[in-house]
């Protein structure tokens, strides 16, 4: 089948510095990477490099950057039939800082992002019968990811949203949309109001969220690895170690991941464990898109590490 991801496409303009600068600060950084970024599109490369069929519905801006992003989808092996160059806005650009621990932090200027709407529902709406999982990430507007969920669940497509980034007010009535849920430690701390740091409180995030209304919830811990929760139990997938230089897009990874491993028919536990070596992987390289493992790569890894 395929998997097709609706949702954000963005130029990343990377630094890598020692340290984050403080507040007025000038330092200087050692390195400078443009590269294919934003949620939607990583996710889209991650289930792509992995061997899925996947499709992308987004827009990007009339702009050197958008024709780049087109073509550095389309060598992906990413279908971009459902993207739209859109005439009066700019590309989305997301300015990233990595630290020498690889950690990052990110300033993302949405552009043609944030001018997606109910007429690419619409195009979704074409795209869906072949699919077996519609990715949702909240780089655009909320309402309207909440109406391609919307599509999708009445065609009985799955639905899994990345809550990133958690925007002000979460709508209520969109647990009951979600097949699954994949919030990191902020995201679920922003969502439920507690601090989620470690697996004890990740277990009571995931539960809680399955009561909200979701069938699964999957909380990621960074490098402790990730919980999920079910109506009927929860479990723990511990995170691959790797020597991470950059964690830019790793949850994206572990989302592609994840979805691609669900469209070739393994079990929600696979499937966990698929997203987190993509992600393990996506850590060890630079960059968001060029950093998402290739299929021999992948199978390569799970063989040793499994
Ligand atoms: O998740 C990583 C992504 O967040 C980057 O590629 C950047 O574009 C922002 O959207």
């Amino acid at each position: 089948m395929s998997i097709i991801i609706f949702g954000s496409i963005n130029i990343d303009l990377v630094t890598t510095t020692l340290r984050l600068p403080m507040a007025g600060e000038t330092i200087n950084g050692n390195n400078f990477l443009t590269a294919g970024g934003g949620k939607g599109a990583n996710q889209a490369v991650a289930g792509a490099r992995l061997g899925i069929p996947t499709k992308i519905v987004g827009r990007v801006g009339n702009d050197s950057f958008g024709q780049q992003l087109l073509v550095s989808l389309q060598t992906a092996n990413v279908d971009t039939v459902g993207v739209v160059v859109d005439e009066n806005i700019h590309t989305g650009v997301a300015v990233i800082t990595v630290d020498a621990l690889g950690e990052n932090s990110i300033i993302v200027i949405p552009g043609a992002n944030h001018s997606i709407n109910n007429t690419d529902v619409e195009r979704l709406r074409n795209l869906l019968p072949d699919a077996t999982a519609l990715l949702l990430q909240l780089e655009i507007p909320v309402e309207v990811a909440m109406s391609a969920a919307k599509v999708a669940q009445e065609m009985g497509v799955k639905v899994i949203l990345d809550p990133a980034p958690m925007p002000t007010n979460f709508p209520n009535d969109f647990y009951d949309l979600i097949d699954i849920i994949t919030p990191n430690e902020i995201e679920a701390t922003q969502l439920l109001g507690f601090a989620v740091n470690n697996q004890e409180t990740a277990t009571q995030a995931a539960i809680e969220l399955c009561q909200r209304g979701v069938k699964y919830a999957v909380v990621k811990i960074g490098d402790q690895g990730v919980v999920c929760a079910t109506s009927e139990e929860t479990f723990f997938q511990p995170a691959f170690a790797v020597e991470a230089i950059d964690t830019v897009a790793a949850g994206d990874a572990f989302n592609g991941g994840l979805a691609a491993a669900l469209d070739t028919g393994l079990s929600l536990k696979d499937a966990i464990k698929w997203g987190a070596a993509a992600g393990a992987l996506c850590a060890t390289k630079s960059g968001a898109q060029p950093a998402m493992p290739d299929r021999k790569t992948f199978d390569n890894f799970l063989l040793r590490r499994y």
